[in-house]
């Protein structure tokens, strides 16, 4: 039996579904975390699925994943674009990440354009709303065991 892919959140994310839906959606944040656990059951494998505010607890469950987690699927939220932090404790980790997001920051606003979190994922999923992240746990339990 594989460790679970950890599938984590960061800020505003609890508000799926309500925070500028004609960007994010409408499905909400128990939506994605259903489609999710589907995913990772049809390919044999389990998820761990956190969402915080709070940089910290980011950074804490980064850190734990380190031993208990397969794979990480990271979607940072803000916090890609800004810390640093978060960064340091990725690069601690010796499984595949994929960093996730339900936009494309890429074809919006010029600051979001650099996340820091790509400097330590094994690759990005972005712009596809809800399917970003089921794409991403495919991704993560294809590229681990
Ligand atoms: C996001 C994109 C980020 O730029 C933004 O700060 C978010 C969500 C996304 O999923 O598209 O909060 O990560």
């Amino acid at each position: 039996m594989s460790k679970p892919i950890y599938v984590l959140s960061g800020p505003n994310l609890n508000l799926l579904g309500q925070r500028e839906p004609e960007i994010y959606g409408k499905e909400t944040l128990d939506d994605v975390r259903r489609a999710c656990e589907l995913r990772a059951q049809a390919l044999g494998r389990s998820i761990v699925f956190r969402q915080s505010n709070h940089e910290g607890d980011l950074i804490d469950w980064v850190q734990e994943a380190r031993e208990a987690a397969s794979a990480l699927v990271i979607n940072p939220a803000g916090y890609g674009h800004t810390s640093v932090a978060l960064l340091d404790a990725l690069k601690t980790l010796s499984i595949p990440i994929v960093e996730c997001h339900l936009s494309n920051p890429a074809a919006r606003e010029t600051f979001r354009r650099h996340t820091y979190v790509s400097l330590a994922a094994t690759g990005v999923v972005s712009g596809f709303g809800l399917a970003s992240y089921e794409l991403a746990v495919e991704a993560a339990a294809g590229k681990s065991r």
